[in-house]
Order: structure tokens, then sequence, then C-alpha cells
């Protein structure tokens, strides 16, 4: 498997999203990506505030936000929007 950075996944890390706990959601996020082999191919990074303040905590991955994400629903949220984004994306 290369480790070449295919994807970028963004993560709001604004004030408003700072709030929503986007430090808790952070390792959670992490370990689904290393579960799912992504792990050297989706770079994570922070991001200034993405915009949608009210929806956050807000994931952007190339031009989709993905929001309304929190420690409850992150695993929702990857299952259902990141993960099949990422699978059209790359292929680990
Ligand atoms: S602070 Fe996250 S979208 Fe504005």
């Amino acid at each position: 498997m290369s480790t070449k950075i295919d994807e970028t996944l963004y993560v709001c890390m604004g004030s408003a999203c700072h709030q929503s706990g986007v430090y808790q959601v952070l390792p959670v996020l992490q370990r689904l990506l290393e579960e799912h082999g992504f792990e050297g191919h989706i770079a994570l990074k922070g991001a200034f505030c993405l915009g949608p303040c009210m929806d956050g905590i807000v994931i952007k991955l190339g031009e989709r936000l993905i929001l309304q994400v929190n420690l409850h629903t992150i695993e929702r949220k990857f299952q259902e929007e990141i993960l099949p984004l990422l699978q059209q994306g790359t292929q680990p």
C-alpha cells in the first residue's frame, strides 16, 4: 500500500465548531479512518471557519460539506456520508 496522500479532509476549527467539541471528535475520526484503511491516504487538517457555523461541527471533503458532526453523530456521518465519498475518490 502506498503512503501517498490522495485526499484531504478539512475539519473546522472555528470558534463555534470548537465550542461544539471538535477536539473530542478528531480522535474518533482518526480512528475511523484507520479502521477503514485510509491511514496514509487521507490527510486530516484543521480549517478556519467553513461558513455554516449553526450547523457545526463542519467537515469538508472536496466541495462537499458534512454538517452537524458531533460525538453522537460522527460514526453515522462517517458511514453514511464520509465513507462513500472517500471510496469514490480513492482506492486504499
Ligand atoms: S466555526 Fe465551524 S463553520 Fe464556522
